[in-house]
């Protein structure tokens, strides 16, 4: 409990309130304003959450300020470079990275549930072959809430368990089915042979009737992508699931509810966007225009992969792909990428230039993967389907760290501006 307090003055009413300060581990403490309304009759305002702390959470630690992002306390670059993906997500479900026989238990569980349901695929074909992957994987995953009769006492850790699982273990077939339905190829299962990233690989690349040879540095890039994306605190689509969540809602429809607030260009689709904008921008000599466009308030033109809502500083996420981008090019014989000049081009002049100085706008986890997607052959289209399968297990874990809690179902106020109290004409 909190003993230090925040003190407000309402000068017209004569009186003052005293609201606690709740310190947390790391980064700024908290006024709670959760009696405000019931003692003092008024209420905080803060479209945005620009300056609402809407939980308390254990999982994930942005410091927006230094570039500082951790997982359960590691630091995002000791972890995406001597761990694998499915390390992490054992590390931000439970909160511990795996001893060896941890792992091997956990990632046995991943393999026997990462089958589809036969019926599941039937809900392929109901959609239209040129759907966007993304409004796919809303419908699939939310018509997951109709299975797993067997296990749906969400109350109970064992059913929350084998929840977690099977949303982690499925996604990669339900993205690659997403793909492979909509080029008309038929679909491959999981081989349980390889490991997550080499798995999602070959069941969107391969043909059901020959081998398919993973290329070890696309699985080792493939991973690292996956674990930058894993988990990013209360990002919109987090926040999306818990606020679903604390109704109590199955936590398959939570996961879609998630999937769906991704798919926005402000959030996930930016790494679509990106890859748009560096094709219409064709070429280094034509980035002092767009870069005019961005700062032109007349313009909506944004530089898409650029700024962030809490970073005001390089996110580390970037940097790290720009790295696994540089050598994913090399490896694939692309080091001469129009598009990866650009962008590196474009980086540059942006830090350069005084408004994104002043502004504090450097290039976001979405700057330069679809770069790197790109050149592993990912079409654009499939970019925040990718995003999806590594951010299910924030998702998740967000959505297991609020089944402990008891604050009871999301239910924001707001300041209402529309007509006061008139009646209709009884004539
Ligand atoms: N290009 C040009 N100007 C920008 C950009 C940009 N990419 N981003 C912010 N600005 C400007 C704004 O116009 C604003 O200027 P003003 O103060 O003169 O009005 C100022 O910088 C602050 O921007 P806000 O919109 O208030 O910042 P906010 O925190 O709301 O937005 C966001 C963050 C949505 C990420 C924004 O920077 C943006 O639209 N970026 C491009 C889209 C993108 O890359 N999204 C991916 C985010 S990362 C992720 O979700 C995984």
């Amino acid at each position: 409990m909190s003993n230090t307090f925040a003190t407000f003055e309402f000068t017209d009413e004569q009186h003052s309130h005293a609201l606690p300060i709740l310190k947390g581990t790391l980064g700024p403490s908290a006024i709670d304003v959760r009696n405000m309304y019931s003692n003092q009759d008024i209420m905080t305002y803060d479209p945005g959450f620009r300056s609402t702390a809407s939980c308390q959470s254990g999982i994930t630690y942005i410091d927006g300020e230094k570039g500082v992002l951790l997982y359960r306390g590691y630091p995002i670059e000791e972890l995406a470079e001597r761990y694998s993906f499915t390390q992490i997500a054992h590390l931000l479900t439970s909160g511990e990275l795996p001893d060896s026989q941890q792992l091997a238990v956990f990632e046995k569980e991943l393999r026997r549930y990462n089958l589809l349901h036969d019926q599941v695929l039937s809900f392929y074909k109901g959609f239209r072959r040129d759907a966007h992957p993304m409004a796919v994987m809303v419908g699939v995953v939310g018509a997951l809430s109709a299975f797993y009769q067997d296990a749906q006492d969400y109350n109970s850790p064992d059913d929350q368990h084998r929840a977690a699982i099977r949303l982690i273990a499925k996604m990669p077939a339900i993205a690659a089915a997403s793909y492979t339905y909509s080029i008309g190829r038929p679909i491959r299962h999981p081989d349980n042979s390889l490991n997550f990233a080499s798995n999602f690989l070959q069941m969107m690349f391969g043909r059901p009737s020959e081998p398919y040879h993973v290329d070890p540095l696309l699985a080792k890039a493939m991973d690292q992508i996956l674990t930058l994306h894993a988990d990013h605190e209360q990002n919109a689509s987090t926040s999306t699931v818990r606020m679903a969540a604390s109704s109590g809602a199955n936590p398959f429809a939570c996961i879609a509810a998630g999937i769906a607030t991704l798919w926005g260009p402000a959030h996930g689709g930016a790494n679509e966007a990106v890859l748009n904008m560096l094709e219409n921008i064709g070429a280094p000599e034509n980035i002092p225009a767009a870069i005019a466009r961005a700062k032109d308030k007349k313009d909506p033109f944004r530089l898409m992969g650029f700024g962030h809502r809490v970073y005001r500083n390089y996110d580390p996420r970037s940097a790290l792909i720009r790295e696994t981008t540089k050598q994913v090019l090399a490896h694939l014989g692309m080091e001469n990428d129009p598009l990866m000049a650009t962008a590196l081009e474009l980086e540059r002049i942006a830090l350069s230039d005084e408004y994104f100085i002043s502004k504090k706008l450097y290039p976001n986890v979405d700057f330069y993967s679809g770069i790197l997607l790109r050149a592993m052959g990912f079409p654009s289209r499939m970019f925040t389907a990718v995003f999806a399968v590594a951010r299910t297990v924030g998702w998740v874990s967000h959505w297991l760290e609020l089944k402990q809690e008891a604050h009871g179902i999301d239910r924001p106020r707001q300041l209402y501006t529309g007509p006061t109290l008139r009646h209709v004409d009884k004539r």
